[in-house]
């Protein structure tokens, strides 16, 4: 068993926390520990999951105290000690993951696309409705008219129902406001929505989603307000942590999306970019800024998964958005798999392309569609999403200093979690050491 009890340190949201609690007789514990592997997963180093049966895991003060078998828990120190306040909870029947990561979400919009997916099921293809004024644009009307408390309730009730899932940690874009008043609003709403969510947000501005209409014919201009105006007000107001682009035909160009990227580095945020989703692009400028993550890649070339494997930089596939979409193909998950990528999975939750707050769907969808092992799609569900989002060394895996962030599962095998598609068995998801309500 291993444990850190000296390095405790609470952040302010888990100093709320109670009584330490003690899970225990759980079946199947997935721990994502890897002793002497610092890094995303990569290779086959994606497929170990460190399991433990009949596992125990000690919480207290929003961290993980000590994590083993339930024979070596009852010998802990700690535990021992602090027997009297602890809350023991039995797991028998349960599998325990680290929560999910969900490393890419578009939660800030007022309502579903349904005209959208109409059209799209009726033949017309995604590309066709952005081009005829509907997608992205189509979501824009509702997020401007919003207030930031509207928009700020609606991004919690996303957040609440995909810590219902399971899911601990969330990546959140803006991207729907499309002008500065209304993208800082956005990012204003996700600061709201975390405020009130017991799990932890990294958030994204997005500015650079598709230009808006009144740019049409000037999209150049609207990138110069993303670097003059939008970029520098986030950053000095610490609304985000990161820059993404949707670097694609119909959106921004090599070229823009370069523009926006260093901005962003100049001004001290992270940057992470949506690449190859409908058509290939070529990844080395985007490279050039050392991104987080770059997302979708389902039209990647075989050099650039060769150059990716040499990278941190994480590969965030979102098959919600193939499966939604009903694309012929799927992101080329085992040739990035076996040539050393690491890659992470994420619902992609938007009104547009994948409406879904289901890593377990998730996880189903990289298991049929693309031929993930479940354990790697865990894996690539967990660590590698912490390490999209900047959290390795606090989320992502159960091991004594990290956040406490579990999520249980009335299941008596890690792999159910994928194979049950469409049907949801978490039962408890543990944010910080606080319980989802
Ligand atoms: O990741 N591709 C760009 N952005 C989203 C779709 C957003 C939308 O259609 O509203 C995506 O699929
Ligand atoms: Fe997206």
């Amino acid at each position: 068993m291993s444990s850190k009890q000296g390095k405790v340190s609470t952040s302010k949201k888990a100093q709320s926390v109670a009584a330490p609690v003690l899970l225990h007789s759980i079946t199947q514990l997935v721990t994502m520990h890897m002793p002497g592997w610092s890094g995303p997963r990569r290779g086959r180093a994606l497929s170990d999951i460190g399991l433990v049966e009949d596992g125990a895991v000690l919480v207290s003060g929003g961290k993980l105290i000590s994590v083993g078998t339930t024979r070596e828990m009852r010998k802990d120190a700690w535990l021992k000690q602090h027997i009297r306040e602890v809350v023991e909870l039995d797991c028998t029947g349960k599998v325990v993951i680290p929560g999910f990561v969900d490393s890419h979400t578009h939660p800030v919009f007022a309502k579903p696309r349904l005209v959208d997916f109409e059209k799209r099921i009726s033949g017309a293809t995604y590309a066709e409705i952005a081009e005829a004024g509907g997608g992205i644009r189509s979501s824009l009307d509702g997020v401007r008219k919003e207030s930031r408390q509207q928009l700020a309730e609606r991004t919690l009730s996303a957040f609440r129902e995909m810590s219902a899932y399971g899911t601990t940690t969330v990546e959140a874009k803006s991207g729907y406001g499309l002008n500065c008043e209304s993208e800082l609003k956005s990012l204003e709403a996700i600061k709201d929505a975390a405020a009130k969510w017991p799990g932890t947000v990294a958030a994204t501005l997005l500015g650079a989603h598709v230009p808006p209409p009144e740019h049409k014919t000037d999209p150049d201009g609207y990138v110069d307000i993303i670097i003059k105006k939008m970029i520098p007000e986030v950053a000095k107001r610490k609304l985000a942590a990161y820059v993404d682009v949707f670097c694609e035909k119909g959106a921004f160009t090599p070229e823009q999306s370069m523009r926006i990227l260093k901005a962003a580095k100049i001004h001290g945020l992270e940057v992470r970019a949506h690449v190859c989703q409908l058509t290939h692009a070529e990844l080395q400028p985007l490279l050039l800024f050392h991104p987080a993550s770059l997302d979708h890649m389902d039209f990647v070339s075989d050099e650039d998964v060769n150059e990716l494997a040499k990278h941190d930089t994480v590969a965030t596939l979102v098959p919600g958005a193939n499966y939604f979409l009903a694309t012929k193909s799927y992101p080329p998950a085992r040739k990035l798999i076996d040539a050393g990528v690491p890659v992470a999975l994420a619902t992609d939750y938007n009104p547009g392309s994948s409406p879904t707050s289901s890593m377990p769907m998730v996880l189903s969808l990289a298991c049929t569609q693309m031929k993930m092992s479940p354990a790697e799609a865990l894996a690539a569900a967990t660590i590698n999403g912490a390490y999209a989002v900047g959290l390795g060394d606090r989320k992502g895996s159960v091991e004594p200093g990290k956040d406490a962030d579990l999520a249980i599962f009335q299941l008596e095998d890690y792999r159910e979690i994928a194979y049950w598609f469409g049907a949801n068995h978490c039962v408890g998801t543990m944010m910080s050491g606080h319980w989802a309500e």
